[in-house]
């Protein structure tokens, strides 16, 4: 097949090709818009020459360069001013007829283009690259320049002065030399392409052109058309290994669209979720198909639902509302967490699961890491890759100490910033959370607040929509048809709970609903700010602790336009509004709150402090942070001792409040004996 091609010239094959009409037009407008390549549509190289595209793809070097000269060729023709401005131009080939996937390449695909989609884990910024570097010859001033291609910078090894000739040495000349800008990727199988219980895996990819790079940042989902390469890593000293190591030099690169990708529904399928949003059990249906294998936790199920689903997110000119939830299960060992995280994760539409911890360098939110060569680079952690999905975390009280920090940012802005070793960018994080947490006790403790039970922020648990306590008490009833329904999973080897709705039928009416943008009826709207105004006017007398935040308004607007997308129906209705309310009381009761009495103070369940000890409290920061304005931290007895002097509070009180600012992370201890404000 070759043979037959090479009796017909291939740079002219392509020139004919880029004198259609499509093409002459975007060589024509290279100049206005200052582009240095040209974009070919593979799919139209394929019908204009069959044979021409497969020995594309088969010999990607020879063939691009062809390319690359044809298209030359033409700017000559079509706008010669531009084209002895540009040297030369580069030919970008978009949309191969079919994907490899990343984890089959091999040495079959070794020097081939291929096309490859994922997700961007890690990238560096921009960096210059040299593509001629120009060196001055140190006995005649002659300067030599050479073309560098491979990894390293090549030097030329005699002086290119016929009356010179020695080799060297060399001086590289900077200002001589020319540079192209250069990034590097690591790109991460798709959850989707993952086989079940398979790690992802990764390969980098070498973006060269002030066209390509920058496009990209980390969590981003791309297609990227490159050529296969394959180099062999050194060992100082010994050699070069035998085994090699594979890269994508990329040709192109496209940001795929933002939403998980799931193939449309047939006509059949459609139908049949349109059926199923008519039944007027539709809301049960769904939930009890959420995990049938775990026994009870109808709340939590009906929680995880409503995760699932989403509200609205608003984008107003000056601020966006998220429309994902984010629900938190803290619960004793062995009440099924884990589990529920990671059937969510399986099921919902780019889910991830993920430990406190992360399972990379970038933890759940990113990081700047530096890399072997000594370069920096910034990786996307758990909750980026899972943008627009779900991230389900387990153990989230085990997250690390700089999680902590940027999570407020991405729970409530859904960003990611980033500010270090030279990198500065903001990551999109616009995810839903199901996280899960252990008591730091060991067991929940019902006499205690959540803020007591477990150690995550104050601040942090505010920006969870619901709330849920999972406890392992003992209860003979409800043990005996637990051990009855587990052994029975292990008897037959699936779960005794028929499902309703398969996970596939799940999976593609979430993707449908989530179309769908109810809005809130008045008679919803009236539900929902009764409920809220009657919650804060119980604690608008004098001095009464505050109650129920606006926060909380959000969250109940979310949850009532998720019951409304599972019906796919367009309109919150005022039942809707109302089984909003019922899970939220809930959960308010669950963390602590006696919704009936409407004695509530979401600061005291939340902290565990009426307003009567916060002040106090108050007293105890403010002196620190005084005192810290002097000696940077703080001495601990010192502090003690002037709280007695100025405020008469008893050193034994003092003590207590720092115990517990301490284990809520207000204040930390940089040294024994010595304190400081976090
Ligand atoms: N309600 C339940 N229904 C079915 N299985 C359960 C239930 N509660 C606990 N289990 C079983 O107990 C085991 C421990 O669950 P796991 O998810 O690891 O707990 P956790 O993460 O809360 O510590 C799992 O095998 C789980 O299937
Ligand atoms: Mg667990
Ligand atoms: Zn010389």
């Amino acid at each position: 097949m070759t043979k037959e091609l090479e009796t017909v010239d291939p740079q002219e094959r392509f020139l004919e090709f880029f004198k259609k009409e499509k093409y002459r037009q975007r060589i024509a407008q290279m100049a206005i818009t200052g582009r240095e390549s040209i974009t070919i549509d593979f799919e139209e190289l394929f019908g204009f020459d069959q044979r021409l595209s497969e020995i594309l793809l088969d010999k990607p070097d020879d063939y691009l360069q062809h390319a690359s000269n044809a298209a030359y060729g033409q700017l000559g023709i079509e706008d010669s001013e531009y084209a002895q401005k540009m040297e030369k131009i580069a030919v970008r080939v978009v949309q191969l007829l079919g994907k490899e996937q990343l984890r089959k390449l091999g040495s079959k695909q070794m020097g081939k283009l291929v096309m490859i989609e994922g997700i961007v884990v890690r990238a560096t910024p921009v960096r210059p690259m040299v593509m001629i570097a120009s060196f001055k010859c140190k006995r005649c001033g002659t300067i030599s320049k050479i073309e560098q291609t491979g990894q390293f910078m090549k030097a030329p090894t005699v002086c290119t002065s016929p009356d010179c000739g020695q080799n060297g040495p060399f001086e590289f000349i900077q200002e001589e030399s020319t540079f192209i800008d250069s990034q590097d990727l690591r790109l991460q199988e798709k959850p989707e392409d993952l086989p079940p219980g398979q790690l992802p895996r990764t390969l980098s990819v070498k973006l060269v052109g002030g066209e390509i790079v920058d496009l990209a940042r980390p969590g981003d989902h791309v297609s990227i058309v490159g050529i296969v390469r394959a180099f062999a890593p050194s060992r100082p000293g010994i050699g070069k290994l035998r085994t090699f190591i594979l890269q994508l030099d990329a040709n192109s690169l496209e940001v795929l669209g933002k939403e998980p990708e799931t193939s449309p529904p047939t006509i059949e399928e459609e139908e049949k979720m349109l059926e199923l949003s008519k039944d007027p059990w539709v809301h049960r249906k769904i939930m009890s198909s959420i995990a049938p294998s775990i026994y009870g936790y109808e709340h939590i199920k009906e929680a995880i639902m409503y995760l699932l689903f989403g509200g609205v997110s608003k984008t107003l000119p000056d601020i966006t509302v998220r429309g994902e939830m984010n629900a938190l299960l803290i619960g004793d060992p062995g009440t099924a967490k884990s589990q529920l995280l990671q059937y969510v994760a399986r099921i919902a539409p780019r889910g991830l699961y993920t430990s406190g911890r992360g399972t990379t360098a970038a933890g759940l939110t990113a990081a700047v890491i530096r890399e072997k060569g000594g370069s920096m680079s910034l990786e996307a952690g758990a909750l980026v890759l899972a943008d627009k999905g779900i991230a389900c975390i387990d153990e989230m009280d085990k997250m690390r100490p700089e999680d902590r920090v940027a999570i407020h940012e991405a729970m409530e802005q859904h960003t990611v910033s980033v500010a270090k070793g030279g990198i500065v960018a903001t990551l999109n994080a616009r995810t839903a959370i199901l996280a899960a947490a252990n008591p730091s006790l060991g067991r929940y403790e019902p006499h205690r607040t959540v803020a007591e039970n477990i150690s995550l922020a104050v601040m942090l648990l505010s920006r969870f929509d619901l709330i849920f306590v999972l406890r392992d008490v003992p209860d003979k009833e409800a043990d005996g048809r637990m051990t009855e329904h587990i052994l029975e999973i292990h008897r037959r080897g699936s779960s005794p709970v028929e499902v309703q709705v398969d996970i596939e039928l799940m999976r593609k009416y979430v993707s449908y609903a989530k179309g769908i943008k109810p809005v809130l009826g008045t008679e919803a709207l009236k539900r929902l700010s009764d409920f809220y105004l009657a919650m804060r006017g119980a604690s608008e007398t004098e001095g009464s602790p505050v109650a129920i935040t606006a926060r909380q308004l959000e969250s109940l607007v979310r949850i009532a336009e998720a019951i409304a997308r599972v019906a796919l129906r367009k309109e919150v209705t005022a039942e809707d509004a109302e089984a909003a309310i019922a899970i939220m009381k809930r959960s308010l009761g669950e963390v602590g709150i006696d919704v009936s009495s409407y004695k509530m103070d979401i600061d005291l369940i939340m902290t565990g402090k009426p307003k009567s000890v916060r002040d106090r409290l108050h007293i105890v920061l403010s002196m620190l942070v005084e005192m810290e304005k002097e000696t940077s931290i703080v001495e601990k007895t010192k502090l003690m001792n002037e709280l007695e002097l100025k405020h008469k509070i008893p050193r034994s009180d003092t003590e207590r409040m720092l115990g517990q600012l301490l284990r809520e992370g207000t204040i930390y201890e940089p040294k024994e004996g010595f304190l400081k404000k976090t």
